[in-house]
């Protein structure tokens, strides 16, 4: 028997900034969701066990043509619903209210008088701040709808029809509404009957018997990086199938200091783990190249040799059943919305990176991704669940192409050995102030400048080694981090102290965009 579908929330994505933000606030209350594209119909939505449906803003205005619509089912009362923004115009538009073109776009703070608190703003004051990013408005509800909060530019902020559907102008998910997880939790738990039911416990419960289920008696095959997603993608597959999983760890040279000695202690004993030392051919073929696409290329065309020759080497293992194993990959959801919305939209390809996502289509296996529907907060709850240690779990993301991208030109030993030092000092004194969970990635870049500097009596020509640290919430904008100075300064003296082969430090100070985080 398949079990029941999960009790779900939908979100329907019309294209705001923020859609991504609305499903995480959700997660966060423990209730589950999925973004889906606003034309799925209301019997698909009740198909998936959906009990509340959340329409996100958008940068359309409701009367243009073709501006992306609604199975007016969905709003016909039988799901409870949340417009927010487009998603309110939507409803007041699609249910016979009126919409006026502000034509001048309203953003920033405003203050939200509450005149109906029942439901959605139960537990928050007459008065709250809330966050507007809009330029069309709702003129007058749909029959049946009444406003229920105003601010001094709207008369209709927010509206209701009494029971279950709901709509706000302003935006309850962004930090700047600082009730809105509330308004959010209120939606959910009070209108839509959730019962935060969505911990990292169910999770693994439900995820376990879906992959005995999906993998049966197979075997499976696993890269495991080090980082936080193939680690736990992997120990959730050996909690399902033990050692029919086999895990290949591929150490390119190009990893940072201890890296390849920790996932060996970690991991090593409680999965089946072959460990290969490839970097002899990696380095080979790295040999005077300075294009940075044409490293990323050739680290990945090797990594996937380099696994097609462990996968065969270890057929009687990985392939000892006539049925072709399964490769398992620790893709999240962030990549599975970001690769759906570059299928709809053409942009520009600013860096490839490589993952190991060229895996299948060369080898022609089939693919689990059983952390397909989880954000990186929840991967690493579950990772905890999974009894997976800590400075793994909270391990800043890595390139997969390592530190080839962190030495600017050709790759080499040496400048490796120089940069992992350098690197190994700025983490260990991050860590020593206590800044390394606050700032997203920080890393050291070995530049190929040289410049000239003075130890004792002696004048030097050294090398220059940059520093970057950034705070970011999803890695397509950064800041720089603020880290102090003193901080920087400890780091600067023991690089230049401790390596003799490096004269100068430098720290960046330029935002994502227009810089990127890494240097190259
Ligand atoms: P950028 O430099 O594009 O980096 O601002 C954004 C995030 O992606 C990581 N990154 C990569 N990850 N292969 C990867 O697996 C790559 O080739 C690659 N290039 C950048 C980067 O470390 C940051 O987290």
């Amino acid at each position: 028997m398949l079990p029941q579908p999960r009790a779900t929330i939908a979100i329907l994505d019309y294209g705001s900034q923020y859609t991504q933000l609305i499903a995480r606030r959700v997660r966060e209350s423990r209730v589950y969701c999925e973004i889906f594209p606003h034309d799925v119909t209301a019997a698909d939505l009740a198909a998936r066990g959906v009990v509340g449906v959340i329409l996100s803003g958008g940068p359309a205005s409701v009367y243009e043509k073709d501006a992306p619509s609604v199975d007016p089912k969905i709003l016909d009362g039988r799901f409870p619903v949340l417009g927010i923004c487009y998603g309110m115009h939507l409803m007041a538009h699609v249910l016979g209210g009126e919409v006026v073109l502000e034509g001048k776009r309203e953003f920033g703070p405003a203050m939200l008088a509450i005149d109906d608190p029942s439901g959605l703003f139960e537990g928050l004051g007459n008065s709250e701040r809330a966050w507007m990013s809009h330029g069309d408005t709702v003129r007058t509800p749909p029959p049946g709808f009444h406003g229920i909060a105003r601010t001094e530019r709207l008369p209709l902020a927010a509206m209701s029809d009494g029971a279950r559907r709901f709509a706000v102008q302003f935006h309850p998910e962004v930090m700047h509404t600082p009730r809105g997880a509330e308004v959010l939790r209120n939606f959910l738990y009070r209108v839509c009957g959730c019962d935060g039911d969505w911990t990292p416990a169910a999770f693994v419960e439900e995820a376990v018997a879906e992959l005995r289920r999906t993998l049966g008696t197979r075997h499976a095959i696993c890269a495991l990086s080090g980082g936080v997603d193939s680690a736990v993608a992997a120990a959730l597959v050996s909690r399902a199938i033990g050692d029919r999983l086999t895990c290949v760890f591929i150490d390119h040279g190009l990893l940072r200091a201890g890296e390849a000695e920790q996932v060996v202690a970690t991991f090593g004993t409680r999965l089946r783990l072959i460990h290969v030392d490839a970097s002899d051919r990696f380095l080979a073929r790295l040999e005077n190249v300075a294009d940075p696409e044409r490293k990323r290329a050739i680290i990945g065309e090797e990594f996937i040799r380099v696994f097609e020759e462990q996968a065969k080497r270890h057929e009687p293992v990985v392939g000892a059943r006539k049925d072709r194993s399964i490769l398992v990959q620790g893709t999240i959801y962030p990549d599975v919305i970001e690769s759906r919305s570059r299928e709809s939209k053409t942009s520009a390809r600013i860096k490839t990176h490589h993952n190991v996502g060229g895996l299948p289509e060369v080898m022609d296996l089939d693919v689990v991704e059983p952390l397909r529907r989880l954000f990186k907060d929840e991967v690493r709850r579950v990772g905890a669940e999974l009894g997976i240690p800590e400075d793994i779990l909270w391990r800043h993301p890595f390139p997969g192409p390592g530190l080839a991208v962190r030495v600017i030109g050709p790759v080499d030993r040496q400048s490796l050995d120089v940069l992992r030092r350098a690197d190994a000092i700025f983490l260990e004194e991050l860590r020593a102030a206590d800044l390394y969970r606050s700032v997203a990635q920080a890393f050291a870049v070995l530049t190929p400048i040289r410049s000239v500097g003075v130890m004792g009596d002696y004048r030097t020509y050294g090398a220059l080694v940059a520093l970057r640290a950034v705070t970011t919430e999803d890695f397509m904008t950064a800041d720089w981090a603020r880290i102090p100075y003193d901080v920087l300064a400890r780091v600067s003296a023991r690089i230049v102290n401790e390596i003799p082969e490096v004269n100068r430090v430098v720290y960046d100070v330029s935002s994502k965009p227009p810089a990127t985080i890494e240097w190259e």
